[in-house]
């Protein structure tokens, strides 16, 4: 087969040079150009007689997206219910997070199943992934490995095995001979996902692709991997925790801001089916500064332990450090305090945690929060009973927050005794036997406590 010719293209604004140059002499940015296969086929207009013609919604056959359960059941669920035959799922995280563990996993439960699966790496030898596989257990004859960084080749062994399920771990590692550039280039990384994700397509094979973060945490190469792939997972978790959170950012096949609970152990990674349990295991019930925040990520409610310090500063700035929720976050909801509730943190040092290593990515928790921070500034413990939740505006409101009852059967299933919620969430109906208790604004809330 012929080379394809390639172009370099600004990846801001579109200009084309046949060289890579290193700042664009059309919208000035540095370091924009990328190498791409250059799309002469693609451009042409559709001859005619093609068929592709406007279809009525009503006779289209949703034949599409049966999902094919792993038996991972926290990885099925931020999958949607499983892999998707002819899907591709992206995921990515830190090094050393689980990434290659959780896919290993997955690919020995689908040979377990009786199908073939295939683990293709390009950044371990074989014998280096045989002892991890050995360290999990792992032995089927239906896994096989492939160490490979070359994509036709590999495109080749898949057309030869047949797996049901493939791995690539990691997309920046590997490299398609129609490109000149180095494996982890953009042009490379977007090229050769391009022609895994048309194999997986046209052979029906579920696939994974494995992608390294880069410090400000997005995927390493272009953003367009992201648009490409059918589902993007984020695996999160803190340095020194063995808790590891996988998130669904973006999923075709299903609903996104799922999350898949995990502990890392000796023996790979093992599902969590009770997390709210085990973030609680080790809350003391009389310190002052910690308070329980019912959060829900995506259809799943979890507890969780906010703590808060707040102790004098020496001089200059005081500090205010986040581990679990966003600065700017934090910053807001200190003012609030400052200004509703008058309380005196401008001397003050906050540090904020929430335990387990979690992150919270929805407002819910900022009750709970306001709560922690006034309750260690007055060093008075909070009831170890109750549950705080509700998101708090500038004004010191307390605004509703959704699927409160998602929540407050959570906090009653882990036998709490009370709950309380923004007063417009007091509404629906709540067939509990916990204390409800709904509060319009901080001061309110605070009084409860
Ligand atoms: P890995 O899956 O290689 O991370 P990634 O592919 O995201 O870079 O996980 C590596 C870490 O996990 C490493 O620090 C060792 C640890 N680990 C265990 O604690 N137990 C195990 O059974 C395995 C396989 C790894
Ligand atoms: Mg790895």
């Amino acid at each position: 087969m012929a080379k394809a010719r390639t172009i370099f293209s600004c990846q801001n604004c579109g200009a084309q040079s046949p060289r890579w140059i290193g700042r664009c002499p059309e919208c000035s940015q540095w370091n924009t150009y990328a190498e791409e296969i250059e799309a002469v086929e693609a451009r042409r207009d559709t001859a005619p007689g093609s068929n592709s013609v406007a279809i009525p919604l009503t006779e289209i056959a949703a034949d599409e997206g049966h999902h094919v359960p792993t038996g991972i059941a926290e990885l099925d669920r931020v999958l949607g219910g499983g892999t998707i035959p002819g899907g591709v799922a992206l995921i990515g995280g830190d090094p050393g997070i689980g990434k290659s563990t959780i896919i290993m996993q997955a690919l020995a439960r689908v040979a377990g199943s009786g199908q073939n699966a295939l683990y293709v790496s390009g950044e371990e030898s074989a014998s280096q992934i045989k002892l991890r596989a050995e360290r999990m257990g792992i032995s089927d004859a239906r896994f096989a490995v492939l160490t490979e960084n070359c994509v036709e080749r590999i495109i080749e062994q898949i057309r030869d095995t047949k797996p049901a399920v493939v791995a690539i771990d990691s997309i920046q590692t590997m490299y398609t001979n129609d490109l000149q550039s180095a494996p982890g280039t953009i042009g490379q990384v977007r090229e050769s996902a391009a022609k895994i994700l048309a194999h997986a397509k046209k052979s029906n094979t579920a696939s994974f692709l494995v992608g390294h973060v880069t410090k400000d945490g997005a995927i390493a190469g272009p953003k367009v991997l992201e648009h490409m792939v059918d589902t993007v997972l984020y695996f999160e978790g803190e340095r020194g925790h063995s808790f590891r959170i996988l998130r669904t950012m973006k999923n075709r096949f299903g609903s996104t801001n799922e999350i898949g609970v995990f502990e890392m152990t000796g023996h790979g990674l093992k599902e969590v089916s009770d997390p709210s349990g085990i973030f609680l295991a080790e809350k003391s019930k009389s310190a002052a500064g910690s308070v329980v925040a019912a959060s829900l990520e995506g259809s799943r409610p979890l507890l969780l332990e906010v703590q808060a310090l707040v102790s004098s500063s020496g001089f200059g700035t005081p500090r205010r450090t986040a581990i679990g929720i966003d600065a700017g976050r934090l910053a807001l909801l200190i003012a609030v305090l400052e200004k509703i509730e008058g309380l005196e943190l401008r001397d003050q040092d906050v540090f904020l945690n929430v335990a387990g290593g979690v992150k919270i990515t929805e407002p819910s928790a900022d009750l709970a929060v306001v709560a922690a921070i006034d309750s260690s500034f007055r060093n008075k413990p909070v009831d170890h009973e109750t549950v705080v939740i509700g998101e708090v505006g500038l004004a010191g409101e307390i605004r509703a927050v959704m699927g409160a009852d998602m929540r407050i059967k959570e906090a009653e299933k882990m036998g709490f005794r009370k709950v309380i919620i923004p007063k417009s969430n007091l509404k629906g109906k709540f067939s509990t036997k916990i204390e409800v208790f709904g509060a319009a604004t901080v001061t309110e809330c605070l009084r409860m406590l």
